[in-house]
């Protein structure tokens, strides 16, 4: 998959490919990251990507010219049928099921923005899609384009050393995780639940989906509403809040 992101902090960005699951898929040529800044497409002797909002206000609008060049030029080096993406507050919120549509693009071009935003007529005119990671305000749109990136790329087919550690993610069955013991088997006083001791595999799997389920029932209710529980999933979270109570 192509990914090309624009933004006045390039190096900022391209440190995403220097880690971890994302930087093992860049060097195993499975992704490729492009770069591209609009300072370097402004016209003036200043190289000014930003001014003075109309109609007055606190702070600077990055400005449609350098910001169109960067995004046509970033577009061009990717296949045909990349959307544009531009991060901010005011977009589609970001989740699993995104990530998991945006994995089947052959590309995307990220648009993060600086100071108070960009110029309407760039959405307008240049934009696909608006996508926001949740009810907070970034100083950039940066992190949230390398918080896309990551979460889209850990989903590309052969990415993952183990198949299985996408399709078990917290999310994907749209549910929290279960927790996570490794040893020693006792530790700050605490002991690893027994059935994880037992080799009992169904029973493990049985407990898993037991605490994801009573987790998501605690932590995010939200997220059970939107969900249509088997007979076998409803018997397992009564389990869990029957064991709760005792
Ligand atoms: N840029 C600034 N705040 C943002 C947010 N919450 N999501 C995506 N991009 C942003």
């Amino acid at each position: 998959m192509h990914f090309a992101v624009v933004s006045l902090f390039p190096e900022m960005v391209g440190t995403i490919g220097q880690y971890g699951v994302v930087g093992r898929a860049l060097q195993r040529e499975l992704i490729t990251l492009e770069l591209e800044n609009p300072r370097d497409h402004a016209s003036d002797a200043h190289r000014t990507v930003d001014d003075r909002p109309y109609g007055g206000g606190p702070g600077m609008v990055m400005k449609f010219e350098p910001v169109a060049a960067a995004l046509e030029l970033a577009k061009g080096k990717l296949p045909d049928g990349c959307p544009t993406v531009y991060l901010s507050p005011q977009g589609q919120a970001f989740d699993q099921a995104m990530a998991k549509r945006f994995s089947a693009l052959p590309g995307m071009v990220l648009l993060a923005g600086r100071y108070e935003g960009i110029d309407e007529r760039l959405i307008e005119s240049r934009i696909d899609e608006e996508v926001s990671l949740g009810d907070f305000v970034l100083s950039g749109g940066e992190i949230a384009a390398m918080a896309v990136i990551d979460a889209v790329v850990r989903l590309l087919p052969g990415v993952l050393g183990d198949e299985e550690s996408a399709v078990q993610d917290s999310f994907v069955g749209g549910l929290l995780d279960h927790p996570h013991y490794t040893r020693p088997e006792v530790v700050a006083g605490r002991r690893v639940p027994d059935v994880l001791l037992s080799g009992d595999h169904a029973g493990i799997a049985r407990w898993r989906d037991k605490q994801a389920l009573g987790r998501s029932h605690q932590r995010r209710p939200d997220l059970l509403k939107k969900l249509d529980l088997t007979d076998e999933q409803q018997t397992l979270l009564d389990e869990f809040l029957k064991e709760q109570r005792l």
